[in-house]
């Protein structure tokens, strides 16, 4: 069974209780931002590639760290959604998305603190550095947020050179991974190990 599907039943946000429309509030975010994704110009595949990803590592970690899975879940779908809605968003998407994500939530809404654990991932789930030191909330998104990067090496360096249009370089993927290896958590690093063996093989990697 995958890893969302088994941690969802232990779940409990409930957006509509209204008779014969329960349904789970994670549920909810997670198609619809399948649907805007579809409707994007980064297409499906970002949600196949990226959003479903980071949500699967994330609810990995969370149940090895004891992280509230509930929020790495919402986090996860919503973290990159500012790019997804607007892609020159890219060197602005956290802040961005975690407006987004206030605005959304608050339509269900969505207890007050657990929003602002929500927000706290999505501004911080660009650094490594700041996660780590937050919540452990923080550090699962971010980290998974980088196993989802080893995990579709294919898929990545495509994406990087397409949006350096300039030379066409994959530079940015490689730097990434470079930087981020030795900053993941060790349990990260060993759930993707393979992965990351795979991906070494295929490309020199600075580590
Ligand atoms: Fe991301």
């Amino acid at each position: 069974m995958h890893i969302v599907s088994r941690v969802k039943r232990q779940q409990s946000s409930v957006c509509c209780s209204s008779e014969g429309c329960d349904f789970l509030l994670a549920d909810y975010i997670r198609e619809y931002v399948k649907g805007e994704c579809s409707n994007s110009p980064q297409g499906r595949e970002f949600y196949e590639n990226h959003l479903i990803l980071v949500a699967h590592y994330g609810l990995k970690l969370a149940m090895e760290t004891g992280a509230d899975p509930e929020i790495v879940e919402l986090a996860a779908y919503l973290h990159d959604f500012s790019f997804v809605m607007d892609e020159k968003d890219l060197n602005h998407h956290e802040a961005r998305g975690v407006a987004i994500a206030e605005k959304l939530l608050r339509q269900f809404n969505y207890p007050p603190d657990r929003l602002e654990k929500v927000k706290r991932c999505i501004l911080n789930h660009s650094s490594l550095i700041h996660a780590s030191g937050g919540s452990p909330e923080e550090a699962c998104l971010a980290n998974a947020d980088i196993m989802s990067l080893i995990a579709r090496p294919d898929y990545w360096i495509r994406f990087s050179a397409i949006a350096n249009q300039a030379n066409g370089s994959s530079d940015w993927y490689y730097e990434q991974i470079a930087k981020s290896w030795p900053l993941l958590m060790a349990s990260a690093r060993a759930m993707v190990a393979d992965k990351f063996d795979e991906l070494k093989k295929k490309v020199p990697l600075a580590v």
